[in-house]
C-alpha cells in the first residue's frame, strides 16, 4: 500500500514552527557545520535540556574541528563524562581527525560525504547538511519516525526494515522545495514538544486535522513498539581503594562498556581478595566495608555494581593504566556516571 503524502504537510509545519518552534537553542542561528555536527551527535539519545550544558562546555574547550582533532581522547571523554553512550565521543574525535586529514580541515558539505564519517548515519548526515549548507534531504530519527507513523497511520515496528523503508520514502516525499532548515528543525520540534511518546499534546498539534492516529484514536498504539526483550542481569564488584585522600582509578579497555573511561577496578569475586590486592595494586587492606549496591541499565543488560571500599596501605607500585587521584581530581577525569555517584558518597563518608 502506498501512502500519498499530504500536499500541505511541509507548509503547515513551517508555519507552525515560526510561532511555536524552538529558535534559541545554542546550536541554532549558525551555519558552522562543526557546531551543528557536535550538537546533532550529543542530541542522539539525549534530551535537549541535558545536552545544553555539555554542549557549551565542549564548544568552549574545543571551539573548532582542529582543536578537537588535536586533543587527547582523555580530554574529550572527560567533557563527555555523564552524558553516556561514550562511543559517540570516540567517533567524534576520530571523525575530527579524518576531516583534518582528508578534507584539509573543511567539513564536507554533501550529506553523502558527511555520512562516510564515523558515528554519522543517514539521518544525522542529512540534518547537518540541511542546517549548515541548506541541502535538501530527509531526516528520520526516533522523533520523526513517531510523527510520521502517527500522522500517516503506518503500523509495524519502525526498527523493521520494511517499515523503515516506507518511512524513509514518506520522509522524502514530504520534503518542501524551500526552507529545508526550518522544516527540518520543525519536524524535530514537533516530535519533541507535541507528538511526545507518552502523552502527545494533540490539542496543540498543527497536524491534528490530518493525523490518521488522532482521527482513529490510535496515538497510543502508533508507532508500534517492539516486544520488550527481558534484559539479562549481570553483577560486578567495584573495588574502591582509598589511601589518604586518594582513590585508585583504572583505565578500561577501549571496547566494551565505558570504553576508554577511568573506573574503579572490577575484581573477580571468586578470587582471594588479599592476593588480588597485592598482585594487581601493590597494597594491603587495613579496613574494608561493603557499600550499598548500585543499579545501572545498559541497552543490552542490567548491571548491579557491588562496591567494596578498602582503606589500604601506601601503594608499593602503580601499574600502567592505574592512577591514584584525589577525590576532586577523580571527579574531573573521564569517568562514567556510576563512578561519579560512588565518588560523591565517598566524599561524604570517607574523607
Ligand atoms: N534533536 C536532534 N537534533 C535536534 C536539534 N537540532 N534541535 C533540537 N532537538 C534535536
Amino acid at each position: 500500500m502506498s501512502i500519498s503524502p499530504h500536499p500541505n504537510f511541509a507548509q503547515h509545519l513551517i508555519a507552525w514552527h515560526k510561532q511555536h518552534g524552538r529558535h534559541d537553542l545554542p546550536w541554532q542561528n549558525t551555519r558552522d557545520p562543526y557546531r551543528i555536527w557536535v550538537s546533532e551527535i550529543m542530541l542522539q539519545q539525549t534530551q535537549v535540556a541535558a545536552v545544553i550544558p555539555y554542549y557549551q562546555r565542549f564548544l568552549a574547550r574545543f571551539p573548532d574541528i582542529s582543536s578537537l582533532a588535536l586533543a587527547p581522547i582523555d580530554d574529550v571523554l572527560a567533557l563527555w563524562s555523564g552524558l553516556g553512550y561514550y562511543a559517540r565521543a570516540r567517533n567524534l574525535h576520530t571523525a575530527a581527525q579524518w576531516v583534518v586529514t582528508c578534507y584539509a580541515g573543511n567539513f564536507p558539505q554533501r550529506a553523502i560525504d558527511i555520512e562516510s564519517l564515523p558515528g554519522i548515519g543517514r539521518s544525522t548526515a542529512a540534518a547537518v547538511a540541511a542546517f549548515a549548507f541548506g541541502e535538501q534531504g530527509a531526516i528520520l530519527d526516533g522523533n520523526v519516525k513517531r510523527v510520521l507513523a502517527r500522522c500517516f497511520g503506518i503500523a509495524g515496528y519502525p526498527g523493521e526494515q520494511a517499515v523503515q523503508k516506507r518511512l524513509w520514502a514518506l520522509a522524502e516525499a514530504l520534503l518542501p522545495e524551500t526552507q529545508i532548515e526550518i522544516y527540518t528543525q520543525a519536524l524535530m520540534d514537533l516530535g519533541a514538544t507535541i507528538c511526545a511518546r507518552g502523552k502527545p499534546r494533540c490539542d496543540h498539534c498543527p497536524m491534528q486535522a490530518l493525523c490518521v492516529a488522532h482521527q482513529t484514536g490510535r496515538t497510543a498504539e502508533l508507532p508500534t513498539t517492539k516486544l520488550k526483550a527481558v534484559l539479562p542481569l549481570r553483577e560486578t564488584v567495584f573495588l574502591i581503594l582509598q589511601q589518604g585522600g586518594e582513590v585508585l582509578l583504572e583505565k578500561r579497555p577501549a571496547s566494551g562498556i565505558w570504553g576508554g573511561l577511568w573506573s574503579f577496578p572490577e575484581i573477580e569475586p571468586e578470587a582471594i581478595l588479599q592476593t588480588q590486592l597485592m598482585q594487581r595494586f601493590g597494597v594491603e587492606a587495613q579496613r574494608a566495608k561493603a557499600l550499598e549496591p548500585l543499579a545501572h541499565t545498559f541497552t543490552h543488560f542490567h548491571l548491579t555494581i557491588r562496591p567494596l571500599w578498602v582503606e589500604t596501605t601506601t601503594p608499593l607500585v602503580s601499574k600502567p593504566g592505574q592512577v591514584w587521584l584525589t577525590l576532586e581530581d577523580a571527579r574531573g577525569a573521564a569517568i562514567p556516571t556510576a563512578v561519579r555517584k560512588l565518588l560523591d558518597q565517598l566524599s561524604i563518608h570517607y574523607r
